[in-house]
């Protein structure tokens, strides 16, 4: 079994381990913050790797595998796959790698805009690999019966966001190519089904002109993660903000530049990087 020696410490005073691609996981870190200010944080960015999207399952799965066995051996007591590409990878499992540990992750929020659109057209903004994924077939068949559900990979935009660029002529570009053509099909609902999109959101208002509603599910997933830790008395005790230590298997200095920014508070930041199939700091 996978967890084998690398026993998490459960206590309250462990750490809430989150992990994405890359810098996308920070939007749902800061719904993380907001909820739950007490708890320490461990986040690993893989911007080495970054995009996942065009990857393969398979590879998706073996770097969210190792970056699992990272935040446990530096005592997660919860896993934060804060990514939709790797949670329709390998969320399944790491479960089951992992049975002991308390896993939440994410799923292209469909159900919520099937429920609110109005027009019956809602249009889901993922990665090429979110879409391929069983999770998201799973979610489309239960959740949306009736409802038209318009896709695009908005293709290059994880590297727009990456690069800090979140509404310059290229970023709207792909935004608009996206866009235009769910507007003009009637869409009213558009759902953020990749983490790094909910930066871009003042941009995706503006081109559809406050005509939709966008969901980012970030707030859910907060709120996920603080029942799983209530209903194991797992939640830290302090009121007061916990510190945050952040690494990047890409370039460091970028990386301390853009998370403050989308943050919206500091961090620890260290480099870690991969030899081979593993991730050490
Ligand atoms: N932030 C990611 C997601 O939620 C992955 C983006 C990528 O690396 O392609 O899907």
């Amino acid at each position: 079994m996978i967890s084998e020696g690398l026993k998490a410490d459960s206590g309250q005073n462990a750490p809430i381990g989150v992990f994405d691609s890359g810098i996308g996981g920070l939007s749902v870190l800061r719904a993380i913050r907001a909820l739950l200010p007490g708890e320490r944080i461990l986040y690993l960015a893989d911007q080495g790797h970054v995009p996942y999207g065009p990857r393969p399952m398979a590879e998706i799965q073996q770097f969210s595998e190792e970056i699992t066995r990272f935040l446990l051996a530096r005592g997660a007591k919860l896993v934060v796959v804060a990514c939709n590409t790797a949670s329709a990878a390998a969320l399944h499992h790491l479960r089951a790698s992992f049975p002991g540990i308390p896993f939440v992750g994410m799923e292209p929020a469909v159900k919520p805009a099937a429920e609110h659109t109005k027009s019956g057209v809602v249009g889901v903004l993922a990665t090429p690999a979110t879409f391929q994924g069983a999770l998201y077939a799973s979610v489309v068949e239960r959740f949306a019966q009736g409802v038209t559900v318009l896709q695009d990979t908005c293709p290059g935009l994880v590297q727009q966001i990456e690069a800090g660029d979140l509404n310059g002529a290229g970023t709207r570009q792909i935004l608009e190519n996206a866009l235009h053509p769910m507007l003009a099909k009637g869409v009213d609902t558009v759902v953020m089904g990749c983490t790094h999109y909910p930066f871009v959101i003042p941009l995706i208002e503006e081109i559809c002109g406050g005509k939709v509603r966008v969901i980012d599910p970030a707030p859910a997933v907060a709120r996920q993660a603080q029942r799983l830790l209530d209903a194991r008395g797992a939640k830290a005790r302090e009121e007061a903000k916990a510190p945050i230590v952040a690494f990047t298997t890409g370039a460091l200095n970028p990386f301390q530049m853009i998370l403050p920014e989308l943050l919206g508070e500091t961090a620890e930041m260290w480099a870690a990087s991969w030899l081979g199939s593993v991730l050490s700091a």
